[in-house]
This record gives C-alpha cells, sequence and structure tokens, in this order.
C-alpha cells in the first residue's frame, strides 16, 4: 500500500495509472472501524486500485465540537487499510487543502437538502464536507466513491453535488455497520463513558421500532415521533432531531408513498451520535 502524504505524490501516482483502470475511493477522517474497512472492501469489488483519504477537515466541525480533540489513530488505521485491501492511503496537510486558510478558500454549497436534519443543528457543516469532498475528487479522480448510509444525509448531499457540478464520479453507498449490540459504528463512540455506552443502543433501537412500528401497521407517523422522543428523552438522552422524512428529497413525510427514514440525532453528555432507519 502507497502512503501519498502530499498532493504531488497522490497525484503523481494517479498519473502513473493506466487510464482504463478503474479507481475506488472512500474519503475518511480517520480513527477508523469496521464501517470504514467496509468501504474498502465494496470498493475493492468494484475497481482495479482503492485509495482511502485520512483528513480531520476542519471545515465541517462547528464551534461546539472540539477539531483538537478528534481521534487521530495513523499508524492503526493504515493497519486496517492495508489488511482491508486499500492500494493507496492519501494524508494530507491542512495546508495542503487549505493553503490560504479557511476563510479564503473557494467552497461548494449544496441548497435545501443541508438546511435541515444536521444542516438545521450544524448550520456551516455540510458547506465543509462538500468543499473537502469536491476538492478530493478533483484530486483523486476518483470513477466511483464508496459512502456510508450511517450518514444519509451527507450521501444524499453528496450525490446531489456530484449532479450538480457533472462530476464524473459513481456514488456508491453501503449499509451502515453496527456493534452487535446495534449501535452504529462511529469515531465518536469512544467519547461515551461507560454509563452513557450501555446506554446508547437504546437510540438505534428506538429507531428501529419507529421504523418497523411505521411500516408493519401504519401507526400514525406524528404519534410514533412523538412517543419515541419521549422514550430517548425519559431515559437520560437529549433529543436533537428525530424526524420520518422521504429519502429522495428530506422533506417531511407525512405518509408512505416515497421512501421514508426515520433520522435521529442525540447527545449523551456532550456526545452527538447520529443514526437513521429506513421504514
Ligand atoms: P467519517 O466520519 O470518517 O466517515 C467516513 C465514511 O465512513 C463516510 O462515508 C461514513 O458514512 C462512513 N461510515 C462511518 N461510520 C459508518 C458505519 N457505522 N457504517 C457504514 N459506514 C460508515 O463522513 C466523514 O468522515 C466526512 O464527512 C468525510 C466524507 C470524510 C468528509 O470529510
Amino acid at each position: 500500500m502507497e502512503i501519498l502524504r502530499s498532493l504531488d505524490a497522490m497525484r503523481e501516482w494517479r498519473a502513473s495509472l493506466a487510464p482504463d483502470q478503474c479507481v475506488g475511493f472512500a474519503p475518511t477522517m480517520g480513527n477508523l472501524h469496521a464501517g470504514h474497512t467496509e468501504l474498502i472492501k465494496t470498493a475493492k469489488h468494484r475497481s482495479d486500485a482503492v485509495v482511502a483519504s485520512i483528513f480531520v477537515n476542519p471545515m465541517q466541525f462547528d464551534g461546539n465540537e472540539d477539531l483538537g480533540a478528534y481521534p487521530r489513530t495513523l499508524e492503526a488505521d493504515l493497519e486496517k487499510l492495508e489488511a482491508a485491501g486499500a492500494t493507496a492511503v492519501f494524508t494530507p496537510a491542512t495546508t495542503d487543502i487549505y493553503p490560504d486558510g479557511l476563510s479564503q478558500h473557494t467552497t461548494v454549497n449544496v441548497p435545501g437538502l443541508t438546511d435541515v436534519l444536521c444542516g438545521a443543528s450544524r448550520p456551516d457543516h455540510f458547506r465543509g464536507v462538500t468543499t473537502v469532498v469536491s476538492k478530493l475528487f478533483g484530486i483523486v479522480r476518483p470513477n466511483i466513491a464508496v459512502f456510508g448510509a450511517k450518514d444519509l444525509q451527507q450521501v444524499l448531499v453528496i450525490k446531489k453535488m456530484v449532479r450538480d457540478l457533472s462530476i464524473h464520479t459513481e456514488i456508491d453507498v453501503i449499509p451502515t455497520v453496527r456493534e452487535t449490540d446495534g449501535l452504529a459504528m462511529s469515531s465518536r463512540n469512544g467519547y461515551l463513558g461507560h454509563d452513557e455506552r450501555a446506554l446508547a443502543p437504546l437510540f438505534s433501537r428506538t429507531l428501529e421500532e419507529a421504523a418497523n412500528r411505521i411500516a408493519q401497521s401504519g401507526s400514525d407517523i406524528g404519534t410514533v415521533i412523538a412517543q419515541s422522543k419521549a422514550v430517548l428523552a425519559d431515559a437520560g438522552f437529549i433529543v436533537d432531531y428525530l424526524e420520518a422524512r422521504h429519502t429522495c428529497d428530506l422533506s417531511y413525510a407525512s405518509s408512505l408513498n416515497q421512501e421514508t427514514a426515520i433520522f435521529g440525532a442525540v447527545f449523551l453528555g456532550t456526545t452527538r451520535l447520529i443514526d437513521n432507519r429506513i421504514v
């Protein structure tokens, strides 16, 4: 596995590939777990060479989340990527990606889809995500890029960006990889204290039960959502949002005439967890 630590090294490696080679790409912020390695395995099935990137993107962090505290575990990450079959890993420095600093950088904004859910709670977050992903796509020039359904809103935003900017990269999506107790794997799970970790699976269970109730009995969506929020609040979660929305455009779902998902974000102490379940 090649370790490409600069833009020049990445570009040189990319240029060395034959034009007919299919390049798969999995962008990450590191601190890798089985969800991330599943992206690599999926990319590997579909391409000749697989690039992963590890870059903790300062532009997508908001004031309340400590960028400095985000876990950085490069050596362990490299081992996991190698074992999963990555061909190359791109680990740029912040100055490679934002040479003139953040405030002077051109940004990419996807309207509409970013106004709701995580976009409403974290107003500049998705602008940071789409800016860095469009830059990474420009540098890596992947034929296919793989993302996780755990961040379903992120997937929808990136798909729209790719469409709107006529980027020649196919977006592939893998299902959420979960711990055995149902908790969606996340780099942020490591922030949870012992008692919080014990409570955390109730979040995924509640979303799953809500999705099942709505799907099976046709229960009133508003009632199920209100009851689910109450279950979580009673157990000690601070509910940021819990909403049923259509996955095509993130409009509110009052009926099941289009694919619908329950989207949730909660705080356990200071740790913010997100998850979703398709109805
Ligand atoms: P990060 O949180 O590191 O996630 C990288 C990729 O792994 C994303 O596509 C995410 O959806 C996927 N992923 C994370 N946990 C997963 C799980 N439990 N199951 C399946 N896939 C999972 O998402 C980001 O980084 C950043 O926003 C990024 C796209 C890299 C831009 O900076």
